[in-house]
């Protein structure tokens, strides 16, 4: 006879992954949003030497990558959570918090896996509408709040539409929720907002004990390959999701890698920078070519295919071996998300698009 899985894993949705075509050429990976950069090369020293190590576990408490984390964001260790990437905080967070008849609060279009926090755990999953500017409704998505609601999230900026959200708003709106609700912040596209306060809303875990902040190392750091992510939390979610998963999620490399990453914030700066630039470059591109983008403050864009085949958009560029992310399987349909790369790369997708759309 054959296994049977349980009810549950039918209502999970499957991730939708990036598609790599079968090209001959070199690949533009636009899909993921990725850095285009490799680790800096103290990092990749790093992760070297730890590679020699690996015969042994990884500390379970992830101590010394913590406390340098305390230390750069001025936080309490204990408030500082690690994870298999951010998203294992995201999964586990819900396993803590979610059950059958409780409901999740999120915008729509908004990072695939949060359906996933949901269908995993028998939650209903509240689906708020982005703003016709494609951006965060918070008033829509407090009066989405019940009696019933567990766990809301924020994306901000949001994936994949880039569109950041003031942090004066965000801070209202966290005043405004019931203190048994656990809003929880995915800054994971932080470090791209231009001119703002960066760690603008970390004093909202300190003065509160339901809010819960997740970053990563996969986008400005450049260790994607790694899965190493941590986050801000009351210090009973770090305790509570500490239970429900693995001792060892974060691998001994990749913690090596983190903690060395953090001794290097002039790279940073420079990451984003040219982050930026390019992020300058290819909108106006784009919009040269009469294609609307959303306001992004993040490493890609959303654009509106303003009535263009999306299908066609998307496998003409694959056959240029220029991979984006088809807006369909992101939650809407006549856009795609493309992720900045080295500036050839952008030129080689911006002339390709060109030729689509001529
Ligand atoms: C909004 C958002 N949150 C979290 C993640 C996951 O990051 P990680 O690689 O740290 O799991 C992503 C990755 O694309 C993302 O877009």
């Amino acid at each position: 006879m054959p296994i049977k899985l349980n009810d549950t894993v039918a209502k999970i949705p499957i991730y939708p992954q990036a598609s790599t075509y079968d090209f001959g050429g070199p690949l533009v990976k636009m899909s993921s949003n990725e850095s285009p950069f490799a680790p800096h090369p103290a990092v990749a020293e790093a992760i070297t030497a730890a590679g020699r190590n690996v015969n042994r576990y990884p500390d379970p408490t992830g101590t010394a990558f913590r406390e340098k984390l305390a230390a750069t964001y001025d936080m309490a260790v204990e408030q500082l959570v690690l994870g298999n990437g951010s998203c294992e905080i995201l999964l586990a967070g819900a396993q803590v918090l979610l059950q059958p008849g409780d409901e999740l609060v999120y915008a729509w279009p908004s990072f695939s896996m949060y359906p996933h926090l949901a269908a995993m755990t028998g939650a209903t999953p509240v689906e708020v509408p982005l703003t016709e500017d494609h951006s965060h409704d918070l008033p829509a998505m407090r009066a989405a709040i019940t009696d019933r609601t567990k766990m809301v999230l924020i994306c901000n900026p949001n994936n994949p539409t880039g569109t950041f959200v003031d942090h004066d708003l965000i801070i209202d709106f966290v005043n405004d929720v019931p203190d048994d609700v656990c809003v929880l912040i995915d800054e994971a596209y932080i470090e791209f907002v231009e001119g703002s306060e960066r760690d603008g809303l970390l004093p909202l875990v300190i003065e509160r004990d339901n809010v819960v902040i997740t970053r990563t190392f996969a986008k400005i750091y450049g260790l994607a390959g790694l899965r190493v992510g941590y986050g801000f939390a009351p210090v009973a979610f770090k305790q509570a999701i500490d239970v429900v998963r693995q001792p060892f999620s974060v691998n001994l490399v990749a913690q090596a890698a983190a903690t060395e990453a953090l001794n290097h914030p002039d790279d940073v700066v420079e990451r984003v920078m040219s982050t930026l630039a390019e992020r300058q470059w290819v909108e106006t591109e784009l919009a040269e070519l009469g294609l609307k983008t959303a306001a992004t403050q993040a490493n890609f864009s959303w654009i509106d295919l303003g009535g263009l085949d999306e299908d066609a958009v998307v496998d003409g560029l694959a056959k240029e071996g220029i991979v984006v992310r088809a807006g369909k399987a992101l939650g809407a349909e006549g856009f795609v998300r493309a992720s900045y790369c080295d500036h050839d790369d952008n030129q080689r997708f911006i002339s390709a698009l060109r030729a689509l759309t001529a």
